[in-house]
């Protein structure tokens, strides 16, 4: 997959992608990066990529006409491209549409939306849908771009060193994640959960898919919904 981010701060991803799984991602040839300076696309003598709101109000407006340059210029990759405005005002991001975007599409380009928006020209214009990542308003959508690459990433086949690492993530199936433990056995006069020191792999599973359940009716229970159960799940929970 190749993912192209258009943003005003390109420098704002250099350390991000260079670290951990997406690096390795890169360096083994499952995913391929592309940033883009918008302003390098801006023309006159200061460059300019935002201008006031017509109608008056606070802020600046992306401009459409860098912003469409700096698009054209992306190289296109495979048939299923899909560009994606970076904003508090897009549709939820989750692990469903992670999943979607790394099932269905070849290329990403992720628009990194600043001030108080980006003319609605060109995203009526060139703009496939757009994507918020919680309720709240960053200052741009750079960091929003960095979770929807790294959440992405994750779900590229061969992007993780354990194969079933991703399908046992929070939220792959509406749960969330059981505790973890690790070496030491006492920590701070805590001991470990016995299950998982006994070897017995069923009773693990079992310990787990439980913890699971319990985390997710304390923390969200929004998420039960939708949950569907296999039969052996809904024996172990009237048990
Ligand atoms: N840009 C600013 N806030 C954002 C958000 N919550 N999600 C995505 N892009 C944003």
């Amino acid at each position: 997959m190749r993912i192209d981010l258009l943003s005003i701060f390109p420098d704002f991803f250099t350390t991000p992608l260079n670290e951990g799984i997406v690096r390795r991602a890169i360096l083994a040839g499952i995913l391929d990066i592309g940033i883009h300076n918008i302003r390098e696309h801006a023309t006159g003598p200061h460059r300019t990529t935002d201008d006031r709101p017509y109608g008056g109000g606070e802020g600046m407006v992306m401009k459409a006409e860098p912003l469409a340059a700096c698009l054209a210029a992306v190289p296109r990759v495979g048939e299923r491209r899909r560009v994606i405005l970076m904003s508090p005002r897009g549709l939820p991001f989750s692990q469903g549409r992670a999943q979607d975007y790394a099932t269905n599409c070849d290329q990403l380009i992720l628009l990194c939306g600043r001030y108080e928006g980006v003319d609605e020209r060109f995203t009526a214009r060139f703009v496939d849908e757009a994507c918020s990542i919680g309720d709240y308003v960053l200052s741009g959508g750079e960091l929003a771009a960095l979770v929807v690459v790294d959440a992405v990433c994750r779900l590229l086949p061969g992007a993780l060193g354990c194969a079933d690492s991703a399908e046992k993530d929070s939220f792959s199936r509406s749960l969330l994640k059981h505790h973890q433990y690790t070496r030491p056995p006492l920590f701070a006069g805590m001991t470990v959960p016995g299950v998982l020191l006994s070897g017995d792999h069923a009773a693990v599973e079992r310990h787990r898919f439980l913890e699971s359940v319990r985390l997710t009716l304390e923390r969200r229970p929004d998420l039960l919904a939708g949950l569907s159960l296999s039969q052996a799940e809904r024996k172990l929970l009237h048990r």
